[in-house]
């Protein structure tokens, strides 16, 4: 099915492009190129596929956020926001972050879980500014540059939250399989990476359904990788309205459409 619809969709964009060339084969070079570009962008999946998070929210509806200052490497204020409020409209209890840092977000959402729920967050080891190959990249020296955790740690918070270390590509997640209402996956941003990371990302939530959620879906490998689930295979995926946070469901292994969109 999907290899039909992909024939189709280059058929589409063949007769697309011909027909641009008979439109605006009377105009200057520049405003060709202008128009061209803008088939392109209409074109783009992150600009096709967005939500606005009011669609995912009941009302009324109140959250906490925690501290909201954003520092280097952390996600943006809004994109705090948006994590706490997926938390609590998803009514999750058991949370998968997959990169710590300075444990903002982590924070952020376990004030939004019930006093019975719970959030792992995965760092690679203490002191260690290497993967698990020996290889030092952008992300991995992110480890060396603060205390992993040390935003949540010595908050009523810190109860919620469970702290595991190791890298996402070697760490033994079996302990995690089947129990998680949302996995956000801000780790390492190579392409690799989150292939790897969303392939645990969809053995960790729940069979009956669960969240995850990519963070700088637009940029560096997490774009490549998205961008071609979206459009070779389908996925479908929405990317949250001024965030670069991509939200996804997935049931029984397999990524579904949103649950709360139609709201
Ligand atoms: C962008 S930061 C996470 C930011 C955090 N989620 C926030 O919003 O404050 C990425 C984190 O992932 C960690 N990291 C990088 N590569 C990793 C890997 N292979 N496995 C586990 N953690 C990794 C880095 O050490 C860093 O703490």
């Amino acid at each position: 099915m999907s290899a039909v619809l992909q024939q189709l969709d280059s058929a589409l964009t063949g007769l697309a492009y011909s027909i641009w060339h008979l439109l605006t084969f009377p105009f200057s070079r520049s405003s060709r190129w202008r128009s061209l570009r803008l088939l392109s962008v209409c074109r783009d999946p992150f600009v096709l596929n967005r939500i606005a998070l009011s669609r995912l929210l009941p009302e009324p509806f109140v959250i906490t956020v925690g501290p909201l200052k954003s520092l280097d490497h952390n996600t943006s204020e809004y994109e705090l926001v948006c994590l706490a409020a997926l938390v609590k409209a998803a009514s999750a209890e058991r949370v998968f972050e997959i990169g710590t840092y300075d444990g903002r977000s982590s924070r952020a959402m376990a004030i939004n879980l019930p006093d019975q729920g719970q959030l792992t967050t995965l760092n690679l080891p203490p002191g260690k500014s290497t993967n698990s190959s020996g290889e030092c990249t952008g992300d991995s020296v992110l480890n060396v540059k603060v205390t992993s955790g040390k935003r949540f740690l010595d908050t009523p918070e810190a109860a919620r939250i469970e702290q595991v270390f190791g890298d996402s590509a070697t760490f033994d997640f079996k302990a995690y399989a089947g129990a998680m209402d949302i996995v956000f996956i801000d780790g390492s941003h190579t392409r690799a990476y989150v292939e790897n990371d969303t392939e645990v990302a969809r053995q960790l939530v729940k069979s009956t359904g669960g969240w995850i959620v990519w963070h700088d879906a637009t940029l560096y490998g997490v774009a490549q990788y998205l961008k071609m689930q979206i459009t070779k295979h389908g996925w479908p995926l929405r990317l949250i309205d001024g965030t670069t946070l991509m939200l996804g469901y997935c049931r029984e292994g397999r990524i579904v459409p949103l649950p709360l969109a139609a709201r």
